[in-house]
């Protein structure tokens, strides 16, 4: 089976690709990324030389580029995770985030439909997988979980970007018969996530004695997924989810920002042998994020029931392993920041 993994060199995409090329050596896939800051082939360094592994440098904006390319490997399926992913980003510069995650999607729904319905019939071995957010369901107030029949209430052009793309993959399966799958997850978090995101950012301040930006009073809420267990739960659904279906996958994890970067701060301290307290002295309450989403918490007991997915690791001991991780890859976190990797890359694949 030949699969197209789109995004496979940012930070949930790489988890992907690396599950997919070491529990699948009879599958080939295929890793198509555009390489944006937020992509690094930095993080598959251990798969790169694979023999069921081929990485394709190119954009999902560009239409006739993307349905070249289905002519030419005949995917036969698809898990879809390039996006523009960062809320703040989004907020200064939302046209980008209509592009990537809108226009994008469309295209690959596109040529996936030309490529694999001959006169509305499909392969058993298709399938569209769009891996989407559980801000598409807007934000909650202080108790409820979303569910998969939760209404859509984006408030955040990224968020609105990714509730669109979900509704054109839903549409193409009401409308062109595509299989498809979709899932909405919670806040990741792990090895490999640019440093932008509260988690690497946070390490990335602590470790350099750096202010830590706390939007408001901290006191907003988001449910916790260790990165590795949704590489897990993409394989779960992917192989066996019902077409046509959702599944909201979370790890049941609050945490208010304020007490998560608490938690963050004295492992830091002991990770770096500074005295208790050290590090959450540089804690800097900034200016909210506009329309800042109060509550994320996500109910994945249809994934649980159905397809028996389950978390691998505490919030403790994932948030542990990741500090280590950032600490012990000095090079990688200052590379990114700096911009060095993709100079080297763009150099290396040549620009369409
Ligand atoms: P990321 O920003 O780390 O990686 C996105 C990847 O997509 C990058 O490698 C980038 O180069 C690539 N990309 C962007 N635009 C592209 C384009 N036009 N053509 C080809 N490639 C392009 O994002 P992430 O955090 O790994 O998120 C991956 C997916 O999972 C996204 O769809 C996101 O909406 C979704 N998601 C993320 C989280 C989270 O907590 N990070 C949670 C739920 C869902
Ligand atoms: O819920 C899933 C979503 O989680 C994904 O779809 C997004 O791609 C991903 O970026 C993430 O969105 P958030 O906006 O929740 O993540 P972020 O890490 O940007 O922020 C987490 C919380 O921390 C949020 O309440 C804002 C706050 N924050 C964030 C940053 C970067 C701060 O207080 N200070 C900061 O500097």
């Amino acid at each position: 089976m030949n699969v197209l993994i789109t995004g496979g060199a940012g930070f949930i995409g790489s988890h992907v690709v690396r599950h997919f090329v070491n529990k699948y050596p009879h599958y080939h896939i295929f890793n198509l990324d555009k390489l944006t800051y937020a992509g690094n082939l930095e993080n598959l360094t251990d798969v790169e030389q694979a023999s069921n592994y081929t990485f394709i440098k190119g954009d999902i904006v560009d239409t006739s580029f993307i349905a070249d390319l289905f002519a030419k490997y005949k995917f036969d399926a698809v898990i879809h995770l390039a996006a523009e992913s960062h809320v703040d980003r989004s907020i200064s510069a939302p046209m980008e985030f209509v592009m990537a995650n809108v226009v994008g999607t469309v295209n690959l729904l596109a040529s996936a439909r030309d490529t694999w319905s001959k006169d509305g019939q499909y392969d058993a071995k298709n399938i569209f997988y769009h891996i989407s957010t559980d801000e598409v369901y807007g934000t909650l107030g202080d108790t409820g979980k979303f569910l998969e029949t939760t209404p859509y209430s984006p408030n955040s052009p990224y968020s609105a970007s990714k509730a669109s793309s979900d509704h054109f993959v839903r549409a193409w399966h009401h409308t062109y018969g595509m299989p498809i799958k979709i899932s909405n997850c919670s806040n990741n978090y792990g090895s490999h996530q640019f440093p932008e995101k509260l988690i690497p950012l946070f390490i990335h301040n602590v470790k350099n004695n750096k202010p830590l930006p706390v939007y408001g009073k901290g006191e907003n809420v988001r449910d916790w997924l260790y990165v590795v267990d949704h590489a897990v739960a993409i394989d779960t659904i992917f192989h066996g989810g019902t077409l046509g279906d959702t599944y909201n996958i979370g790890g049941n994890n609050e945490w208010k920002n304020i007490e998560l970067i608490k938690l963050l701060c004295s492992i830091m301290d002991k990770k770096l042998d500074r005295e208790p307290g050290t590090s959450e002295k540089l804690i800097t309450h900034v200016q909210d994020r506009a329309g800042h989403d109060w509550r994320y918490a996500i109910d994945s007991s249809k994934l649980m029931d159905e397809l028996d997915w389950r978390p691998s690791v505490t919030f403790e001991q994932g948030l542990e392993k990741t500090i280590d991780w950032y600490l012990t890859n000095e090079t990688w976190l200052n590379n990114v920041t700096s911009g060095a990797y993709q100079n080297y890359y763009k150099q290396k694949y040549s620009e369409r």
